[in-house]
Formats: structure tokens, C-alpha cells, sequence
């Protein structure tokens, strides 16, 4: 990554993974592990989690965030959280677009641009998906389909906005199959993301926007992963969990 231009994050996304009192005893784990790193630590939790997580980190320098948002302030929407009850809490980041919300839930780019625009609204921190298929890339459309992503998802947001968001780079087939992309793969991606933000904002715009390495990353291939040009950090599934995992990625974005 260019630390000159931008600044790394590393972040966890938990998934559907641990109880409240577990996010407790994993963020106090991973604490004293992290305290002295210079790039962004986030941990994206369930919204039941929310409330330790965020006691947990208090006075530390972790950030919280959440999974998903909805795109409307408040509503009949049974069974859904707005970006404005998270903002309320204290969190700072929301994860956005997500391959499982896109492939299970319905999640599609208009949809992802709906509630990017909710989270910004609300004063929120994006950590936008995107990614391809693997018959997409096996199709050679990989470019095609992540700079559609990226560009409806950032449809109607403002070049001070941009500094609200991170874009996070997961190649679906990459996803919790142990199967990375390379170095050069994800490197490669990352800087086409970066042409199409620069397209869209100009380069001097596109050169300050943190843009992550999804998929696999773990504390054996984060060093290579981290040390492109493009990749200005991860977000982390399984390793998240596992503290000493994650501290050895967050080192691994410091080096
Ligand atoms: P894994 O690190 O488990 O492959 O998950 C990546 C991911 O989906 C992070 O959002």
C-alpha cells in the first residue's frame, strides 16, 4: 500500500458469529494485541453484539462497526435496523454490499446504493463490497463487473462523501474457501477499482480512498497480500476470530 496517500484498515467482519458475552471476552483478547498499531482496527459484529462491543473497546483503539444497514431512517420494516439507530449507539463503520447479503439475501447494486446513501446520510463509514463470481472471472469479466458495482454503488455521492468511504475488494470464489487471490490478482482488481473512483472523482480523489483485500487473508498470506501497491488492508473473516490471527494481520499492515 502507499501510506503516503492513504491510510491502511484492517477489519474484521464477523459474520454470524458470537454471542454478546463472547464479543466481550474475543475484543478483550485481541486489545492488548492491537494497542499499538498504526493502521485503522475495526471489528463489524452483529447488531446484538453492538452494544458489548462497543463498552469492550471503549478508551482503545478498535473501532466498531456493523454488518449491514437498511436504507430508510425508520419505518414497517420488521426485522431491519436504519443507519441512524447505529450512528445513535456510537458505531462508526457499516459494512455495505457484502457478496452473502448480495448471493442469499437479495442484495442487489441498486439496493447497496440505497443504503450507502442511508449510512452516509446518518454520518457513517462505508466499508463497500465488491467482487466477482468465479465463473465471472472465469468468463474474463472481472473489471466489468466490479467497476459496474463500484459505480452504481457510488452513484450520488459527493467527492466529500468518498472520504466516508472504504471499498473492500472480495472475489467471491476467495471467500471462506481457503483459495486466495494472489498477490498480484488482488493488486491488479484493487487498481482497476481505483481507475474507475478515479474516473468517476478524479485521481488525486481516488489516490486518498482506502481500498481492501477480502477473502482468505490470513496471518500466513497477509504479509504479500498487504504489501502491493493497492491493497491498503483486509477484510477478514475467519482470522477474525481468532485473535492472534488478527493481531498478526494488523501487524502484518504496519510493516
Ligand atoms: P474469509 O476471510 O473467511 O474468507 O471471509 C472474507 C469475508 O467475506 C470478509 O468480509
Amino acid at each position: 500500500m502507499n501510506r503516503a496517500l492513504r491510510k491502511a484498515v484492517i477489519a474484521g467482519n464477523w459474520k454470524m458469529n458470537k454471542t454478546p458475552s463472547e464479543t466481550t471476552a474475543l475484543i478483550n483478547e485481541i486489545k492488548p494485541l492491537v494497542a499499538s498499531a498504526s493502521c485503522g482496527v475495526v471489528v463489524c459484529v452483529p447488531y446484538v453484539d453492538l452494544q458489548n462491543a462497543l463498552e469492550a473497546t471503549k478508551g482503545s483503539n478498535i473501532e466498531v462497526g456493523a454488518e449491514n444497514c437498511h436504507w430508510k431512517e425508520n419505518g414497517a420494516y420488521t426485522g431491519e435496523i436504519s443507519a441512524v439507530m447505529l450512528k445513535e449507539m456510537g458505531v462508526k463503520y457499516v459494512i455495505i454490499g457484502h457478496s452473502e447479503r448480495r448471493q442469499y439475501f437479495g442484495e442487489t447494486d441498486v439496493t447497496v446504493n440505497m443504503r450507502v446513501r442511508a449510512a452516509l446520510d446518518a454520518g457513517l463509514t462505508v466499508i463497500l463490497c465488491v467482487g466477482e463470481l468465479l465463473e465471472e472471472r472465469e468468463q474474463g469479466i472481472t473489471f466489468e463487473v466490479v467497476s459496474k458495482q463500484t459505480k452504481i454503488a457510488l452513484s450520488g455521492v459527493s467527492e466529500e462523501e468518498l472520504k466516508r468511504i472504504i471499498v473492500a475488494y472480495e472475489p467471491v470464489w476467495a471467500i471462506g474457501t481457503g483459495r486466495t487471490a494472489t498477490a498480484e490478482q488482488a493488486n491488479e482488481v484493487n487498481a482497476a477499482i481505483r481507475s474507475v473512483i478515479a474516473g468517476l472523482y478524479g485521481a488525486e480523489a481516488a489516490d486518498g480512498v482506502t481500498i481492501q483485500y477480502g477473502g482468505s487473508m490470513n496471518d500466513q498470506n497477509a504479509d504479500e497480500l498487504l504489501s502491493q501497491p493497492d491493497v491498503d488492508g483486509g477484510l477478514i473473516g475467519g482470522a477474525s476470530l481468532v485473535a492472534s490471527k488478527f493481531a498478526a494481520i494488523v501487524k502484518a499492515a504496519d510493516r
